[in-house]
């Protein structure tokens, strides 16, 4: 009681502070007379289990947006600490005039179910058909169907779990990027009994 009354509160003005977001790089492109291209996405999520759909969000005047509703396909690629430089380059360079594949120094590869390369530094590429679009003001969201899914096998253990925490993970809140860190427990920690603990 006495700690919460140590809460002070502050109202700001409604906006997208939703912390943290993902920090990932979508490719598109290399299909439909399109070169491939990057674009830094942050506003993005997974939105249904069955069948897998994950969103992005983007704005219309972005090279990437033609090429997206288009070629109605992208690649979600989600980097690693390693890949931070790059993340941030390819969001702050527009790709009309310019390789960002060959600017940031990452690899496109083939893909198996879409035209668009994945960024093979990654540690994750989920490879998307857009289902429906939707235009919501500012940004148009794209629901993609996740059609294949690769994740660097050195992120997978021997029993075959993917150990993220191994690649480094990075998350954008607020217009800073952050190296996610320690693991804290898994799933259902909260109401798993502790060993060496008694019921009371
Ligand atoms: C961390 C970060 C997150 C971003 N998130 C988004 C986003 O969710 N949607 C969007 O339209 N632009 C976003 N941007 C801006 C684009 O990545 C940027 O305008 C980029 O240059 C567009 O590339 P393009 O013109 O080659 O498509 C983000 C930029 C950064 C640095």
């Amino acid at each position: 009681m006495a700690r919460k009354a140590l809460i002070e509160k502050q109202s700001w003005k409604p906006g997208n502070l939703l912390s943290p977001a993902p920090a990932l790089l979508v490719s598109c492109g290399g299909v439909g007379g399109y070169e491939p291209n990057l674009i830094t996405i942050a506003w993005a999520g997974n939105v249904c289990s069955e069948p897998p759909l994950v969103s992005i969000s983007v704005r219309p005047e972005r090279y990437s947006y033609a090429i997206i509703s288009k070629t109605r396909q992208f690649v979600v690629n989600v980097p690693s600490l390693r890949e931070s430089r790059a993340v941030d380059w390819c969001g702050v360079i527009s790709g009309g005039t310019v390789d960002k594949f060959a600017g940031a120094s990452l690899t496109p590869a083939p893909a198996l179910k879409v035209g668009c390369p994945i960024v093979l530094e990654c540690p994750i590429n989920i490879e998307c058909r857009v289902r429906q679009s939707v235009e919501l003001g500012s940004h148009t969201l794209f629901i993609g169907e996740v059609l294949a899914v690769q994740v660097s096998s050195a992120l997978v253990d021997a029993r075959g779990r993917l150990r993220l925490e191994k690649g480094g993970l990075l998350a954008f809140a607020h217009g800073q990027y952050f190296a996610l860190g320690r693991c804290i427990g898994r799933f259902g920690f909260s109401v798993q009994r502790r060993k060496g603990r008694t019921r009371r």
